[in-house]
């Protein structure tokens, strides 16, 4: 059967949204697998998913790859996080370029392994001048870290109190220049926002599926962008149809 096209109007399509790609380990587990081979599954389902996504004409996508709690994890699945980061620069980065992705990264480099750290800081030289899809790779990534840092950047530019104000504070995250994300996808199920965005997400939509990350595929992309289309944001007034309803009773 063909995909089925998107059928929302232009206007309704979200300009960045956010996934939260979980249960890979669950996915894994529940097919008697490492669960490395679950993030393995769902490295693949990323390129699906980014294919869909520049096919939708959404402008940015963020993912969360590795948070600054995933260091607790058993030293093997952090190597292979780690492997798994590398491998996409190796094996994927030149197709990615090809297509017009503009590559970057947000969270703290300096734990990761000093070759990992250039072939990143490399990956985003490459591709910075890319137009067609920004794709910001949270890596060793911390909602509540990134805003400690931002005030401590503040600080040390001497900026005075009465002039920080919540656009000085977004310039300082590592989001700058980025639009908050409209929409964040979280897969698997679970009701939290584990430190991701904790700041940008303040008027995000949210869709929770209980799919796991790596079978979430085009088609429930598709619904949940649908689903977007048709609620009603109004980022804390009321929608157009109370005032309208007020005014003209
Ligand atoms: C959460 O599932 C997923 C992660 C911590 C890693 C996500 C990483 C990928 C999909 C690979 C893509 C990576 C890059 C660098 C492009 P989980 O392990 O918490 O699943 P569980 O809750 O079922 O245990």
């Amino acid at each position: 059967m063909p995909d089925s096209p998107l059928s929302i109007p232009p206007d309704r399509v979200p300009q960045h949204v956010a996934i939260i790609m979980d249960g890979n380990g669950r996915w894994a587990i529940q097919r008697g697998l490492p669960r490395l081979a679950g993030h393995r599954a769902g490295t693949e389902n990323l390129r699906r998913i980014l294919r869909a996504t520049v096919e939708f004409g959404i402008p940015y996508l963020t993912i969360y790859a590795f948070s600054t709690e995933n260091w607790g994890r058993p030293p093997e699945e952090v190597e292979g996080l780690m492997r798994i980061l590398e491998d996409v620069i190796d094996k994927e980065l030149d197709e990615l370029n090809r297509e017009g992705v503009q590559l970057r990264h947000i969270g703290r480099l300096e734990r990761l392994a000093p070759r990992l750290q250039q072939k990143v800081l490399d990956a985003i030289e490459l591709t910075r001048e890319n137009n067609r899809l920004v794709l910001n790779i949270a890596f060793n990534y911390g909602g509540r870290d990134e805003i400690v840092q931002a005030i401590q950047r503040i600080i040390r530019d001497g900026i005075p109190a009465e002039e920080v104000t919540a656009e000085l504070v977004s310039r300082y995250l590592y989001t700058a220049g980025v639009p908050d994300p409209d929409l964040i996808i979280r897969t698997s199920g679970e009701l939290r926002i584990s430190n991701f965005l904790i700041w940008q997400a303040a008027y995000a939509e949210w869709y929770v599926t209980p799919t796991y990350w790596p079978d979430f595929d085009r088609e429930e992309y598709r619904r949940a962008l649908e689903a977007f289309a048709q609620r009603n944001r109004r980022f804390g007034g009321v929608s157009e149809a109370v005032v309208n309803r007020a005014v003209h009773g």
